[in-house]
């Protein structure tokens, strides 16, 4: 069984995509949504909800779970898989992993950018959380020192969209992060991350405010590639093919249906965890 992770349902955006690629797999999907927002919450928080989390669906059992939250896979994931999870591995002599969904993302940016000995420039739009971590410029760095990295935090895009804001009110925003983006770069990136589950909701708001043809990843795409490719490589870590699907939230409720409709295109039969 494989569980995918996120502080809320914004993860949906990844767990189709996930489904779409790996259809025979079974999945658990856990949302947070008692605890969310993480982006704006304190690191040790987002560290300690997410490990509760992680226990919740290794109960469930789960022997791989992905980390569809941006802001639990930059700030508590390394951390969790050097520091936590072989621990966790003494206690039961269970073989679990976690992946998150940085590196898929990385990958597929790194991929698009070639090493020609041009500047290239790779811009992040996250949560204030993920923005804070640096994870996205520090990995991106290992891999690619010759790349630069611009951030930009925005702290009212996620909450915006949760609320179901007008399409008026989220142009206005997206315009003002890329606007300010935009003016301390000077010059058009590259490449556009777009950081955050909630964002492929508005991603063709980014792309009519940038500047054109700048390359935006999709990280639910990118994920589920990666995904495929992680169990290919490591079939040890899920043998499933039932093709069940389960939908735990630990804060649902009747009116976040439209929500949910919105991330998933559909209606899902989430249940209280
Ligand atoms: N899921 C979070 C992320 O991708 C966005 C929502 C939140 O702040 O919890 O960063």
């Amino acid at each position: 069984m494989i569980g995918v992770f996120d502080s809320g349902f914004g993860g949906l955006t990844v767990h189709r995509a996930l489904i779409e690629a790996l259809p025979e797999r079974d999945f658990t999907y856990l949302g947070d949504n008692r605890n969310a927002p993480y982006g704006v919450r304190p690191p040790i928080d987002v560290l300690n909800l997410t490990c509760a989390a992680l226990e919740r669906l290794f109960a469930e059992g789960c022997t791989l779970v992905v980390v569809a939250c941006n802001t639990a896979s930059t700030v508590a994931l390394r951390w969790i898989q050097q520091q936590w999870l072989p621990v966790r591995r003494l206690e039961d002599g269970v073989r679990r992993n976690v992946i998150g969904i940085v590196v898929p993302t990385i990958e597929a940016a790194t991929g698009i950018l070639r090493g020609d000995g041009a500047a290239l420039t790779v811009a992040v739009f996250a949560t204030r959380r993920t923005v804070e971590s640096d994870c996205y410029p520090s990995e991106i760095r290992k891999r690619r020192p010759e790349i630069a990295v611009v951030q930009q935090a925005c702290p009212d895009l996620a909450g915006s969209i949760e609320r179901g804001a007008p399409r008026g009110e989220l142009r206005a925003l997206v315009a003002r992060y890329t606007g300010e983006l935009l003016g301390r770069l000077g010059a058009a990136p590259e490449c556009v991350i777009l950081g955050c589950t909630h964002y492929p909701l508005v991603a063709d708001l980014f792309a009519a405010a940038l500047p054109p043809g700048v390359c935006m990843i999709h990280q639910p795409d990118a994920t589920a590639r990666a995904l495929k490719l992680y169990l290919s490589r490591h079939p040890e870590y899920d043998g499933s093919h039932g093709g069940h699907r389960r939908f735990l939230s630990t804060g649902f409720s009747g009116e976040a249906l439209p929500l949910i409709e919105k991330f998933w295109g559909g209606e899902v039969p989430f249940t209280q965890a």
